[in-house]
């Protein structure tokens, strides 16, 4: 059998394939267009796909004889998931894996807007920095500050537990009560409002869906407070970036951390321009062991989905026979 990884992934996880399958890997360093992959896996057995690849009934007609997609990443909105259903194939995402490092990036982020890290390293490399001054890069405290989660899945949940050094109140939002959060940190689960205008720090764990684009508009910055920063690492679209571009700009809120957009790569014009946003480049999960996690995990859905048996982190569990 063949398979088709529409990326170049870790060899932990490569290896695996290759154990089993013939495997084609994408020979570029970008994202394949949507003719080159069906080009590609025009007589492959199972895509090994990414975050990148639009994949939906179009695409799986074009491929009616590949019997399963395997995501290498937790989220999976560029996946239509009942498209693959009413086809009956197959899709598997690697959640878990990259649960700490993405709660890490939440932190890293926190932890450099609220303290002008990056402005302030600029600063220095520009040979800028005359002394030290007592007015000089004054930024937001965290330690005794209230943390807002809005959704108290995995990431969301590990972001808050590491919070307990700095002894923050957690707020969170979430459709079900969090028991672990609210044993472990005494959080109170609140509505977005109340959630929004007690928080010093908003850190967005949903997942993409019709439901989340533009939770974040231009009424829920003018409801923070406006000492209060945003930390995005879950999709871009969940922010109205221009409305943000204009809250950071209006000094409704004080700053953002960002590791997503709404239009990857592309930027709201004017984002990349504001000194109160620190923007990465959608690497949350850019650790060894996440990546190499995430590989295994993928090879091994896809392994199972063209074996016949389940696939550990099957999104559609009603399509196996
Ligand atoms: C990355 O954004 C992921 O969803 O794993
Ligand atoms: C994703 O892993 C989440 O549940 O936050």
């Amino acid at each position: 059998m063949k398979v088709l990884v529409t990326r170049r992934i870790p060899d932990a996880g490569l290896a695996l394939l290759n154990e089993k399958f013939d495997v084609e890997v994408n020979p570029h360093d970008r994202p394949m267009s949507r003719d080159e992959l069906i080009a590609a896996a025009r007589d492959a057995d199972g895509v090994l796909c990414l975050l990148t690849d639009r994949i939906d009934g179009e695409l799986m007609d074009a491929l009616p004889q590949v019997k399963g997609y395997a995501q290498y990443a937790v989220g999976y909105d560029n996946i239509n998931v009942p498209d693959a259903t009413a086809r009956k194939i197959p899709v598997s995402n690697t959640p878990g894996v990259l649960t700490n490092a993405t709660a890490e990036m939440a932190w890293a982020l926190l932890f450099a807007a609220g303290r002008r890290i990056v402005e302030s390293d600029a600063v220095m490399r520009s040979g800028g920095w005359a002394g030290w001054g007592p007015m000089q890069f004054i930024g937001g405290d965290v330690t005794g500050t209230t943390l807002g989660l809005v959704g108290a899945g995995r990431i969301g949940t590990a972001m808050a537990l590491k919070s307990r050094g700095f002894d923050m109140t957690v707020l969170y939002t979430d459709a079900y009560p969090s028991e672990t959060l609210e044993r472990e940190l005494g959080a109170r689960r609140v509505d977005l409002d109340e959630l929004l205008s007690e928080s010093d720090y908003v850190s967005l764990h949903v997942p993409l869906m019709d439901s989340t684009r533009h939770l974040m508009s231009t009424p829920q910055f003018k409801a923070m407070k406006d000492t209060a920063y945003l930390i995005n690492t879950s999709r871009g679209p969940v922010v109205d970036e221009a409305a943000l571009v204009e809250a950071l700009k209006n000094g409704d809120i004080a700053g953002a951390g960002l590791d997503v957009y709404e239009n990857e790569p592309d930027m709201a014009p004017g984002l990349a321009e504001l000194p109160n946003v620190v923007i990465c480049p959608h690497t949350a999960s850019a650790t060894v062991s996440s990546r190499n996690g995430m590989a295994v995990k993928a090879a091994t859905n896809l392994i199972a989905m063209l074996e016949g048996t389940p696939p550990p982190d099957c999104l559609n569990p009603e399509v196996l026979g």
